[in-house]
């Protein structure tokens, strides 16, 4: 068994911070947002891995993620050199796959469940193609699957204006190597993509053995920032464990679960977890709520903030009333006037969204 990961795409719905990285590189918990399905697909044993990445952030990729020693996997990198579809994707790996059967995993995705069980299910009813499902109130943003009164997948349509169920595609799925004659039948559809639910529903008309399984756990698509913000609390409040490596002065205080990274210092601040605080970094006079994760090389001063990420090099000085359900891209500043400012001055980034409530 192999798997692919899809890692390209533009990330339009992530703007500005994609605007210079790759949205699977953006962290969650102060981990790339990629490397959780890295490590969920080497938790089932498979560790011969292809990423699927683009010419524009496939060597940001490449640098931040290696050649996989680091997950105990062996990555190989394919480009994909236009965003001609999943199933397009997939064409483009067949040199890497050969015959076998494989998983492919959306890299912006996260689900709760681990993937093992679904996997042996795959194998031992030796399937053609298992699909995940979830209900959402918001299925045409998705695939969408329609299934009879047995649970048999009847119809699969990509993003459907008049969804026939409430019950999304999640981004993760089990293939043999029979999608690649799908694949190669299929056309591309409206938007010019090789989709791959139209070759998942070309497998269905050729009678092909396709079954679904509703997943029950959490399911995180993290490609908008509420997304984001919801992934990231999700993995504090589940994964973080208590890490104190920096240094906390006498006045610095620390209740729940809180990770601090080496080489960060805390001076006169009040944290209450799950926070999640990198390598390097300056905390002054703040109080830091619940739900945060703080990148490495952050400096923040006079700061009251909660269920917000701050990404690396961000500097933040200065600001009294409580930032919330915030996202702050690396190296942005952001500072008010020690008295109430008379003026607000902006070099704010293109798709940038500033709420002053
Ligand atoms: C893709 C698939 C869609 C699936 C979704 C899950 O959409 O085309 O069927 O439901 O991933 O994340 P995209 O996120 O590329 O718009």
């Amino acid at each position: 068994m192999k798997a692919i990961i899809l890692s390209g795409g533009k990330g339009t719905r992530l703007r500005p911070l994609t605007y210079t990285g790759a949205k699977q590189l953006v962290p969650v918990a102060n981990k790339p947002i990629l490397w959780y399905g890295i490590e969920a697909i080497v938790a089932t044993g498979i560790t011969d891995i292809g990423i699927i990445i683009s010419p524009e952030t496939g060597e940001e990729v490449k640098a931040k993620t290696g050649d996989g020693d680091r997950f105990g996997a062996r990555i190989t990198y394919i480009l994909q050199e236009q965003p001609a579809g999943l199933a397009h994707a997939v064409k483009i790996a067949r040199p890497f796959l050969g015959d076998t059967p494989f998983v492919m995993y959306l890299g912006d995705n996260l689900i709760q469940n681990e993937l093992g069980e679904f996997l042996n299910h795959f194998k031992e009813q030796q399937m053609d193609s298992l699909i995940l499902l979830r209900p959402v109130a918001n299925p045409s943003a998705f695939g969408v699957a329609q299934i009879d009164e047995q649970g048999r997948v009847v119809h699969l349509v990509e993003k459907p204006k008049v969804p026939p169920s409430n019950l999304a595609l999640v981004g993760i799925y089990f293939f043999a190597n029979t999608i690649h004659a799908a694949i190669d039948r299929i056309q591309p559809s409206a938007r010019g993509e090789l989709e791959i639910t139209d070759a998942i529903q070309d497998l269905i008309d050729h009678k092909q053995h396709v079954e679904a399984r509703q997943i029950e756990g959490w399911w995180l698509d993290t490609g908008k920032k509420d997304d984001l913000l919801e992934a990231n609390q999700i993995i504090l409040d589940t994964c973080l464990k208590s890490d104190l490596c920096g240094e906390l002065d006498a006045q610095s205080q620390v209740f729940g679960r809180v990770q601090i990274g080496t080489g960060s210092k805390l001076i006169n601040c009040s944290v209450r977890g799950p926070v999640t605080i990198g390598k390097d970094c300056h905390l002054e006079n703040c109080f830091i709520g619940p739900y945060s994760s703080i990148a490495d090389q952050v400096t923040l001063i006079d700061v009251d903030l909660e269920h917000s990420v701050i990404l690396r090099g961000a500097k933040v000085i200065g600001i009294h009333q409580r930032i919330v359900d915030s996202v702050i891209g690396q190296r942005a500043h952001l500072k008010t006037a020690p008295q109430r400012p008379k003026a607000l001055r902006f070099m704010i980034g293109d798709d940038c969204q500033i709420e002053l409530a």
